[in-house]
């Protein structure tokens, strides 16, 4: 493993998880910049996975209420483990201040790589920033 996870704030994290968020979401996959941003940021844990040179790879957020969002990783680096490892991560951090589970929206072609960390599919494919995207749950033991 030539990565590391570091959980912190939004003020101290910010700027590398913006860097990824903006390349993968907004470029990559053409969300609207005002749609990837909100005011929740600020309320998140947050993850971000470093290379040993400090060069930040991937992302996400875990949001009091349970939800897990805004994972990302940068496409060079993708189907390495390292959006899983950041999953787990933020897991860890739910199951750790007493959450019992976990939601999130997943993009439907993404839901094979949750349902591989204990995700089930809920209810009906929606759309979301032009996106298809599928409820899921996992329960934390
Ligand atoms: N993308 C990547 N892997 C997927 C996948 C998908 N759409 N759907 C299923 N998988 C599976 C792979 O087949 C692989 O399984 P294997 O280990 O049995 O071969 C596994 O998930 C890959 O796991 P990992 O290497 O931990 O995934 P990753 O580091 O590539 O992270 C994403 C997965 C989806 C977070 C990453 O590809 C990404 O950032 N994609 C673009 C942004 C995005 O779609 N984010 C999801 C928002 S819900």
């Amino acid at each position: 493993m030539d990565y590391s996870i570091r959980i912190a704030a939004w003020a101290e994290l910010r700027a590398d998880a913006m860097l990824i968020r903006n390349e993968v979401f907004v470029a990559e996959q053409r969300v609207p910049a005002e749609l990837e941003m909100d005011d929740m940021d600020a309320v998140c844990a947050h993850a971000i996975a470093y290379d040993a040179a400090g060069m930040p790879l991937a992302t996400g957020r875990l949001l009091p209420d349970g939800h897990i969002g805004r994972l990302a990783v940068r496409s060079r680096r993708r189907g390495q483990g390292i959006g899983g490892a950041v999953l787990q991560a933020l897991m860890a951090v739910a199951r750790q201040r007493g959450d019992r589970e976990v939601v999130l929206n997943a993009q439907t072609h993404a839901a094979p790589f949750y349902g591989s960390h204990g995700f089930a599919r809920e209810g009906e494919e929606f759309m979301e920033a032009g996106i298809p995207h599928i409820r899921m749950r996992a329960w934390l033991a």
